[in-house]
């Protein structure tokens, strides 16, 4: 099927282009508010004839064809792409990643964005991210690397405090500990090695300054920078509490402003891509740099994720001008020539409050009623992104008709994991996004549940 769309070519005011191309099928691997906001965003484009979700959850069912197919059965998602005609395939989280998902779908011919499982290091081992950034001359914090437990012991004895010991390996958001005092140090020594089992401890110094989540989509050669967001990591307000996945985020943030996004990409992105195509493992897909500005405006590395950010997605797509279907197709192409699309990006301010459930995130609880879900709309630029829902039998007395992020929810919809929902909302300011993001909490309520009450406020 044939689609055309004028784009403002951005030339002079009024000018247009007219683009032609094929209507595509498009599969989106994951079952976050992250791949809801992507299901969101792509169901906008002229591009996109059928829209699959594997898994998905409630929120996305609303917009594309929910497929039950594990985000880890590698096999079960390449065979479901050459049955459907998949014509692009987008992968939201890390784990099929890390078990090649995209060598698996290249190998047979399909389009994929996402990192090779090798390029997918830079997230999936923290050594071998370290080792880029040294060959690349990329600053992060000084590390040291240790396989045992006595070793580790005997050195951070000796180092300064505070200092911060990440397990090699993903750990989802459980694998960093910050250590302010000695008591710390031996907790997490003991919840390195001993409770989650890591065979590798990376030691860092601890960095000071403002964090932010710098993301790029790239071919490996072509950078397009997505707006910047910085996320919440911690539990509780004023970043007290466990770490998390990530409670809250938003867009712009004044931690990198327009001149540091070019800093950013200049001495970060660029000189990690270049030295990734050096070893022939060019890096195609979302390439996430979480950077920490230091008071005297230097960037340095805290990680990298080769994926999307979860929640920064969520601000990112509600801020996104442009057809983001045609960008990852054009950036999946073999031919590394296909025209990339213009990709602007809102002057308004996006806010993500995330809504947890009680035991977050040591032990989610689950099945719990979430009420006043088909209240959203009545708040102006909200959206509820699902994450940790689902829908309870069919036969259940209180049932809801709701209408989520442009697509329609039927049934009972319960928690069913640690994140559960994720409130968006756009403004004139993060401030009054934020104001408008805390209206639509309010008005959702479950057993139970946690928010931070400081997103962007
Ligand atoms: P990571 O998964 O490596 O990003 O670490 C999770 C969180 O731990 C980061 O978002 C920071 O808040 C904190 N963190 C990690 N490394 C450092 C560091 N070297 N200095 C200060 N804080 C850090
Ligand atoms: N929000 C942090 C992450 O997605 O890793």
């Amino acid at each position: 099927m044939e689609y055309s769309q004028q784009v403002d070519c951005g030339l002079r005011p009024g000018a247009v282009l007219v683009l032609r191309g094929k209507t595509m099928n498009v599969l989106v691997i994951g079952s976050g508010a992250r791949e809801h906001a992507l299901c969101w965003k792509l169901r906008q484009s002229k591009r996109v004839r059928g829209l699959f979700c594997a898994p998905g959850n409630p929120g996305t069912s609303g917009l594309a064809k929910n497929v039950q197919i594990p985000v880890d059965d590698i096999e079960g998602l390449v065979a479901f792409a050459q049955e459907r005609q998949i014509d692009l395939t987008i992968v939201g989280p890390e784990l099929p990643l890390s078990l090649g998902v995209v060598d698996a779908f290249q190998a047979r011919g399909l389009k994929i964005f996402g990192p090779s499982r090798a390029a997918a290091q830079l997230e999936s081992s923290k050594a071998f991210a370290k080792e880029i950034m040294g060959a690349a001359k990329v600053r992060t914090a000084r590390a040291e690397i240790f396989t045992d437990r006595r070793a580790t012991e005997a050195y951070v004895a000796a180092q300064p405090l505070p200092l911060v010991m990440k397990a090699d390996g993903l750990a989802s958001g459980k694998g960093v500990v910050v250590c302010h005092s000695k008591e710390e140090v031996a907790e997490g020594l003991r919840h390195l090695f001993a409770v989650i089992k890591t065979d590798r401890v990376i030691v860092e110094e601890f960095l000071h300054g403002r964090e932010a989540s710098f993301i790029v989509a790239t071919d490996g050669t072509r950078v397009v920078p997505l707006a910047a967001s910085h996320d919440y990591k911690r539990l509780l307000d004023a970043n007290q509490g466990p770490n998390t996945g990530g409670m809250g985020s938003v867009s712009p943030t004044p931690v990198l402003d327009e001149g540091m996004q070019e800093k950013a990409l200049q001495d970060v992105i660029a000189p990690v891509l270049s030295e990734m195509r050096k070893r022939g493992t060019k890096f195609q897909g979302f390439l996430y740099a979480g950077l920490m500005v230091s008071p005297a405006g230097k960037i340095s590395v805290l990680e990298f994720n080769a994926r999307l950010g979860d929640p920064e997605t969520q601000v990112i797509m509600r801020r996104m001008k442009g057809d983001l279907c045609d960008l990852l197709a054009a950036l999946a192409d073999p031919s590394g020539s296909a025209p990339l699309p213009l990709i602007t990006w809102s002057e308004e301010a996006a806010v993500c409050v995330v809504l947890a459930s009680a035991g977050y995130p040591e032990s989610p609880v689950a099945g719990d009623e979430i009420t006043g879900l088909e209240l959203v709309e009545m708040v102006p630029g909200a959206i509820v992104f699902h994450a940790g829902t689902e829908i309870a039998g069919k036969s259940q007395s209180s049932r809801a008709n709701v209408r989520q992020g442009s697509g329609e929810v039927t049934g009972q919809v319960v928690t069913n994991g640690g994140r559960v929902l994720s409130v968006t909302a756009v403004g004139g300011s993060v401030s009054s996004a934020a104001a408008q993001a805390y209206k639509v909490c309010d008005i959702i309520q479950f057993k139970g549940r946690q928010l931070r009450r400081d997103i962007g406020r």
